[in-house]
């Protein structure tokens, strides 16, 4: 087991328990970059309040600071408070939100885009949360700045050291004080537009958590305000030694490594881990399937697959072949990460064509629809009765191999939506199968973003192309669980099957039926195709 999997056990524990308490739908877990956006928006609405209230002065600064502490208590005071929480906050979720794309590896293919611009982000992250501290000139203030201007006085960057500034009180002007206020304002706005570039490679990102979820922390935020209310420490001192310190570990933590380490090797450090980190997406085990390839003879320009594309890697352009549509899909190889959600969602990928026209508006070439028709049909007619029940999963959810037995047959697709929802209806109606069930990643929160709430949605009647209504609803069944499942899916079989034990045999729908737009079974035309 490779250290990644070790790591991601634990993880996936956690998560189930939180399944439990909150429901996936709420599982924080599954919302960090979300609350991330959250807590941003927190930061910033209450830092403009406070900054109405603030005085830039060296002198002044402080004084302020105290009046909206103190005497408005109740709206300055709680506004700082949250604005000290919700930072606080945002770091401990943007550092789960890391670990966790780290351990599930959700940084390849489009997502290194995602990755990349995240470890800046930290770095302005932090740039913004130690200035913040700067601007109260407190004592902890004083210990911020003379710390952090040490570190920055190790680079060959400045002139002359910066922490002079700090040496006695007559150092410090007005000028240098009103560039770190410009600071503390100027850095969340840059990182305001990097956390714009970090989502332009996904489709609909998740920017909003869940309105439950967004209420239920920012009420326990108002409430860490008002039970404990951020203060200042004395004022700054120039002349003085700061005394005991309350620290803020948060985004403080690496300012005492600086009374052990000098800064150079402090610097050697972070430089290394930053570099490390942003090669990450390209270092093995990378692996890079062949992107999705659209067959203009099949393709009539629908658009369906542009929508149902996690990663925006479908575009739709005005069609160079002279075919009698408006438009063809085109894929962007460098953004495509091979799910198949395009496929599943093409009206021509359809198992009722003829062998020899299978071939969809737009495939995987590491498992076309015709080599997945071939499998599907000889894993269904290696299933023993008396009730057969064919799995459908995904790479990222429960290890199907240690489910399949006689009485059921295993399929992994890329994702569970590359599965386009006629092959359902092919089974079932031809009697290939009594039942067939869908699996895959946990609820909430799907290895390609999008697959598991698309095939509920095809498979519901909701989202083109739907599962047709002819197929016996009884006969079709999902559960979403992730890897730590296979106990779950097993019950989950056993309940199935004896569902469709009540419901009796399967039998092929006799020829000559008509579907409900009126055409013959077994028709060659795709379902809402041309
Ligand atoms: C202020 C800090 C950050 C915010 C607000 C933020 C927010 C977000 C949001 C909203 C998404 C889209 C989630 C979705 O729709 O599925 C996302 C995705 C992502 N983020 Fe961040 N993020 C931050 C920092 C980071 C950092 C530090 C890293 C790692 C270095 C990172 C790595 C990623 C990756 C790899 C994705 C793609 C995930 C996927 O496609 O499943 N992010 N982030
Ligand atoms: S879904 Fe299929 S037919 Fe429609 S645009 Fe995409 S490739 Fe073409
Ligand atoms: S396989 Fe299709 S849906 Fe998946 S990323 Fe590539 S183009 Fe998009």
């Amino acid at each position: 087991m490779s250290p990644k999997a070790i790591l991601r056990a634990p993880l996936e524990r956690i998560e189930s328990v939180f399944d439990a308490a909150f429901t996936p739908a709420l599982n924080p877990l599954y919302q960090l970059g979300a609350l991330g956006w959250f807590f941003y928006w927190i930061v910033a609405v209450s830092g403009i309040y406070l900054y109405m209230f603030f005085d830039t002065g060296v002198e002044q600064a402080y004084a302020s600071i105290e009046r909206i502490t103190h005497v408005q208590w109740y709206a300055g005071g709680v506004m700082r408070s949250l604005h000290r929480y919700a930072s606080d906050a945002l770091v401990v979720v943007v550092m789960l939100h890391l670990l966790r794309e780290y351990l599930l590896d959700r940084m390849r293919g489009a997502r290194w885009l995602a990755w990349f611009t995240g470890v800046p982000l930290l770095w302005l992250l932090f740039a913004a949360g130690v200035s913040g501290y700067w601007v109260v000139w407190d004592e902890l203030a004083q210990y911020v700045a003379v710390a952090t201007t040490e570190w920055l006085d190790a680079l060959p960057l400045f002139g002359e050291p910066i922490a002079r500034n700090f040496l006695h009180p007559s150092a410090l002007s007005s000028r240098f004080f009103t560039l770190l206020v410009f600071i503390h304002i100027f850095v969340p706005l840059a990182m305001l537009f990097v956390m714009w570039i970090h989502i332009q490679r996904l489709s609909r990102p998740r920017v909003n958590p869940p309105r439950l979820l967004a209420l239920g922390t920012l009420a326990m935020l108002l409430a860490l305000s008002v039970a404990r209310p951020a203060v200042s420490h004395p004022p700054a001192d120039l002349a003085r030694v700061p005394g005991a310190i309350d620290l803020d570990w948060f985004f403080l933590f690496p300012l005492p490594l600086h009374d052990h380490y000098s800064g150079y090797v402090l610097w050697a450090a972070v430089g290394a881990l930053t570099l490390l980190a942003l090669a990450l997406p390209w270092l093995p085990p990378m692996r890079r399937t062949p992107a999705a390839v659209v067959d203009l003879e099949n393709c009539n320009g629908c658009g369906r697959c542009v929508a149902d594309c996690p990663f925006d890697a479908v575009t739709l352009r005005p069609r160079t072949d002279g075919a009698a549509f408006s438009e063809e899909a085109v894929v962007d190889s460098d953004a495509c990460v091979s799910c198949g959600l395009c496929v599943g969602a093409c009206p021509s990928a359809t198992p009722f064509r003829r062998r020899s026209r299978l071939s969809p508006g737009i495939d995987l070439p590491e498992i076309p629809i015709a080599t997945l028709r071939e499998r599907v049909l000889d894993t269904a007619g290696k299933i023993r009765e008396p009730v057969r029940i064919l799995v459908f999963g995904c790479r990222h959810g429960v290890r199907l191999d240690r489910v399949a037995e006689t009485g059921t047959g295993v399929m992994v697709l890329p994702c569970v939506a590359h599965l386009p929802p006629s092959f359902i209806d092919f089974l079932i109606t031809r009697a290939r199968v009594d039942g067939v069930l869908l699996t895959g990643c946990r609820d909430g929160d799907c290895h390609h973003r999008q697959g598991i709430g698309w095939m509920e949605q095809r498979v519901g009647g909701r989202r083109d192309p739907y599962l047709r209504s002819r197929v016996p609803r009884e006969r079709v069944a999902w559960t979403w669980l992730g890897v730590d499942g296979e106990a779950r899916l097993r019950k989950r079989i056993e309940s199935f099957r004896e569902t469709l034990r009540a419901a009796g045999p399967c039998r092929r729908t006799p020829a000559g039926t008509k579907d409900e737009v009126g055409r013959p079974l077994g028709s060659d035309a795709p379902a809402g195709g041309r």
